[in-house]
């Protein structure tokens, strides 16, 4: 894992953003994997600010979200296909035709779900996945005891996620109990994650994930497994890592040829 501690999610946000681009002018086919909440929004500025001043180009890409709220159609505020076309969509090229988000309307789940993990493989597997992580340490909406080897399927949300979220709602109890979610290991298989972590409330979540065992408990910490793993936080969220300037000295270190 390598992680990078920034001063603020800002710039955090703004080396996720070179990230993505230098992915694209490598790749302009490239396949992303996206996320939803309040983590990700400043690298969907950053990007969408890429695309209109710099002609960062979308039109061969191929995008899949992490995952949606069961019951919620795309008109839904709270809904992530709403969230993506907001924040992201509206502001880039990237063709509707190439935009797969789970569907939470959805009538036969399992059958859905299959058809999504298909449809990764399709597109060529995903090139660099954008991730939060909950303050429960799941990642996608995969909970706590969720399998480490799980694929796309149905889940139950916990009580504090839904309380977290519960800011995008009316009231926490308008939050779905139920959600599709890429698995922990749809995510896995990702080329590159790149994991997103701001603010004090997740600094308990991170340093169980980056430096506490390898546990279903703590879903976000089998990315401790995976080769190619980039942990872009500022320094509340890395408030409770115990090697924090160890990460700071080896990204001081880190050779010109290394950054994006
Ligand atoms: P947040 O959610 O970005 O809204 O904090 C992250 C997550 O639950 O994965």
């Amino acid at each position: 894992m390598e992680v990078i501690i920034q001063r603020t999610s800002r710039s955090a946000s703004a080396y996720a953003g070179r990230l993505v681009s230098r992915l694209l002018q490598e790749k302009p086919a490239a396949v992303l994997g996206l996320a939803t909440g309040e983590t990700p929004l400043a690298l969907y500025k950053e990007v969408t600010g890429l695309h209109r001043e710099e002609g960062l180009d979308f039109s061969n890409v191929t995008t899949f979200n992490l995952d949606e709220y069961l019951g919620l159609g795309p008109e839904h505020p709270a809904s992530y296909h709403f969230f993506m076309h907001e924040h992201l969509f509206r502001h880039i090229n990237v063709p509707s035709s190439r935009i797969h988000i789970p569907d939470g309307l959805a009538k036969n789940v399992p059958a859905f779900c299959e058809g999504y993990e298909k449809a990764i493989l399709d597109a060529g597997g995903i090139d660099l996945q954008v991730l939060g992580i909950g303050t429960d340490g799941h990642i996608g909406f995969n909970e706590p005891g969720s399998s480490l080897a799980s694929r796309t399927r149905i889940k139950t949300l916990t009580n504090r996620t839904r309380e977290d979220n519960a800011r995008f709602f009316q009231s926490t109890e308008e939050v779905p109990h139920h959600v599709i979610t890429m698995g922990v290991g749809t995510i896995m298989d990702a080329r590159h994650i790149v994991l997103l972590a701001f603010g004090e409330r997740k600094a308990a979540s991170v340093a169980a994930a980056v430096e506490g065992p390898i546990t279903a408990m703590v879903p976000a910490s089998i990315l401790q497994m995976h080769p190619r793993v980039t942990c872009l936080m500022d320094e509340a969220s890395a408030s409770q890592l115990k090697r924090a300037d160890y990460y700071r000295w080896v990204f001081q270190q880190k050779p010109d040829w290394q950054q994006p």
